[in-house]
């Protein structure tokens, strides 16, 4: 197996051709999308979500992700502009929920360490402070509660989610920024309850846990936005193994490293031999449903996960994320500058009664783009670790 260093250079120019694409297209989107708060779009065009929407902080952050690579200023203006429609939502703190980290940490968190801004500093505090505040204390740890209103009809009030991972980099900053571990070690205890709860023992996930709010213990698992009940929705696989890669980094706790490991043996044996994620490693082979986002999620998680260890362990998951993105470039990119859309196939949640529309099948997602992006930049070398 190459080493992660020999795939990086043989993979270069590639590498610089797709980002060359991304920036041309992005040069164009960046002025028409401004005053959006950007995901998905409708016949070409960016459709504008409310600024209190999960997906809210991508677009932003892409613009971020963007600025600093290149330092065009007119993604700065987009991220900055961005920022400013989603105070909004700081505003509106009963709308407020677990995915803050999400929506802010990407876009302010980013902005203030990329340049200094104070208004970015403020911002991503609250929602820091928002994210400590979902903390449920029980007698054997605890976790963030997801979500504010019923799911599927059912309380929620004792829910976790894997998605939620993704969040914990906001309160390791927070810490860290203020020199208190106080938000360190609510994130601390919610990783620690996902590497017993949500994490299987053959390295797939569960995507929801139900606890019991006194004990704290698994009362059960739900599939979620995957097939069903101990199915294996290829997204929250991604976010898992990104996430417990990201605790790794944050705290350097071996723990978090395995688990990580784990995960991401689980989803390189379970990609297809194309290397294009299907929507749940456990669903039926026909009729195929991909899921591009897991994709790039993965990418990005398996490329800091082979940067932190040895050469020839890191170089297998150098290599899976290389297939995976080339599977993605090849497939599902469009890099037309006169459409909005740039990363196809994604898919929101495995069809429901053959719903696809409802379920959001084969579409344009924020963080689609947002995730082939930073995935291409660590492939360019960027040591920006935006989370
Ligand atoms: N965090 C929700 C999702 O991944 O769709």
């Amino acid at each position: 197996m190459k080493n992660y260093k020999t795939l990086l250079e043989e993979n270069r120019a590639w590498a610089e051709e797709a980002f060359a694409k991304i920036d041309e297209k992005m040069q164009r989107v960046t002025l028409r999308s401004r005053d959006k708060i950007a995901d998905g779009v409708k016949d070409g065009v960016h459709v504008s979500r409310a600024p209190n929407t999960w997906t809210a902080g991508f677009w932003g952050g892409l613009n971020y992700l963007l600025y600093e690579y290149t330092k065009n200023e007119e993604y700065l203006k987009t991220a900055k502009r961005s920022e400013e429609l989603m105070d909004a939502a700081l505003m509106n703190f009963t709308k407020l929920h677990h995915d803050v980290g999400f929506m802010w940490h990407i876009l302010s968190g980013a902005g203030y360490r990329i340049t200094g801004d104070e208004k970015s500093r403020v911002r991503n505090f609250f929602a820091a402070t928002t994210l400590a505040s979902r903390f449920v204390l029980t007698e054997n740890g605890g976790f963030i509660r997801a979500w504010n209103d019923k799911w599927g009809g059912k309380e929620v009030d004792g829910w976790s989610i894997i998605d939620c991972l993704m969040n914990l980099p906001l309160l390791y900053w927070a810490s860290r920024e203020i020199g208190d571990d106080r938000f360190t070690r609510i994130a601390m205890e919610h990783a620690d309850m996902a590497l017993c709860d949500h994490l299987r023992e053959d390295g797939s996930i569960a995507h929801i846990v139900e606890h019991d709010r006194t004990t704290g213990e698994l009362v059960t698992t739900y599939g979620g936005q995957g097939i069903a009940e101990g199915s294996s929705w290829s997204r929250g696989q991604a976010w898992g193994l990104y996430g417990f890669t990201l605790s790794y980094i944050h705290t350097g706790e071996e723990r978090y490293l395995d688990a990580a490991k784990l995960v991401a043996n689980y989803f390189i044996s379970n990609c297809s031999d194309d290397w294009l994620p299907r929507v749940d490693f456990r669903a039926p082979a026909e009729p195929v449903y991909y899921d591009s986002t897991a994709g790039a999620i993965a990418a990005c998680g398996l490329i800091e996960l082979a940067k932190r260890l040895p050469e020839g362990e890191g170089g297998l998951y150098m290599n899976a994320a290389v297939n995976i993105l080339k599977a993605l470039y090849n497939n599902f990119m469009n890099f037309d500058p006169d459409t909005d859309d740039m990363l196809g196939y994604g898919t929101v949640r495995y069809p429901c009664d053959g719903d696809e529309k409802k379920a959001g099948v084969h579409i344009s997602i924020i963080y689609g783009d947002y995730f082939f992006t930073e995935a291409i930049l660590k492939m360019l070398g960027s040591e920006f670790l935006p989370w």
